[in-house]
């Protein structure tokens, strides 16, 4: 992904959307964002990704989440793929609950750093990965996944890392392995043991460990 680090500002581009031309920043206004890639439309995996993706569509508006999906081909193919979609959810006649990018000159997969080089079209031009991105309502990077065209994600992790996301981003823990939310949380290694005492009134507990470091810190948020 050349270019584009966590914490950097993400591209207000401009682009043609199944809901019309966008300026991605007013887009997103004051929420949360998710941005995910796909190949092509009318592909197998893609289908069942844009149909999990609509089905948990509520759980991401929970969050405060707006969602847009992007692939390489033009509006009206995104609109017809949609239909597709919706009736693999047997939801015929139901419109997707979010956009879709036409990035048919592929000028954000290539300004995003989003194309696959082994995966190529009939014209030998790459298509997209499978990219995430997820970007806080201060318009920064917050996350970003990049799998190969050949693996469909896994959109509960999606859910699951955002509410990480959004608990790590108000208060000074971490999230272990496998966290979910609701289990305890670890304090960063940066606070001292008053200033944790003074954040978590519901105590900090500490795993002992043969080095004798007390940093497996945990709390309950
Ligand atoms: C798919 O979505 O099924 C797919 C797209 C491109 C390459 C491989 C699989």
């Amino acid at each position: 992904m050349p270019g584009l680090l966590l914490g950097d500002v993400f591209p207000d581009f401009e682009a043609d959307t199944t809901i019309g031309k966008i300026r991605f920043h007013d887009f997103l206004g004051s929420s949360w964002g998710i941005l995910f890639s796909h190949p092509r439309d009318f592909t197998p995996v893609c289908t069942t990704e844009l149909a999990c993706a609509a089905k948990i569509s509520d759980e991401f508006k929970k969050r405060g989440v707006k969602m847009i999906a992007l692939s390489v081909d033009s509006v009206e193919d995104h609109r017809n793929w949609s239909k597709d979609v919706m009736a693999f959810n047997s939801e015929a006649g139901t419109a997707l609950p979010f956009p879709i990018i036409a990035d048919d000159k592929r000028a954000l997969a290539v300004q995003l750093g989003m194309l696959d080089p082994d995966e190529i079209d009939k014209d030998g031009i790459p298509l997209t990965a499978r990219c995430v991105f997820v970007i806080g309502p201060d318009k920064k990077l917050k996350l970003s996944i990049l799998y190969p065209a050949t693996t469909g994600r896994n959109f509960d992790e999606l859910l699951r890392v955002i509410d990480s996301l959004q608990l790590t981003a108000q208060k000074k823990v971490a999230t272990p392995v496998d966290w979910k939310p609701g289990d305890k949380v670890m304090v960063i290694p940066s606070l001292s043991e008053e200033e944790a005492a003074a954040l978590f009134p519901n105590g900090v507990t500490t795993k002992e460990v043969p080095s004798g470091k007390k940093y497996l810190r945990y709390t309950q948020p």
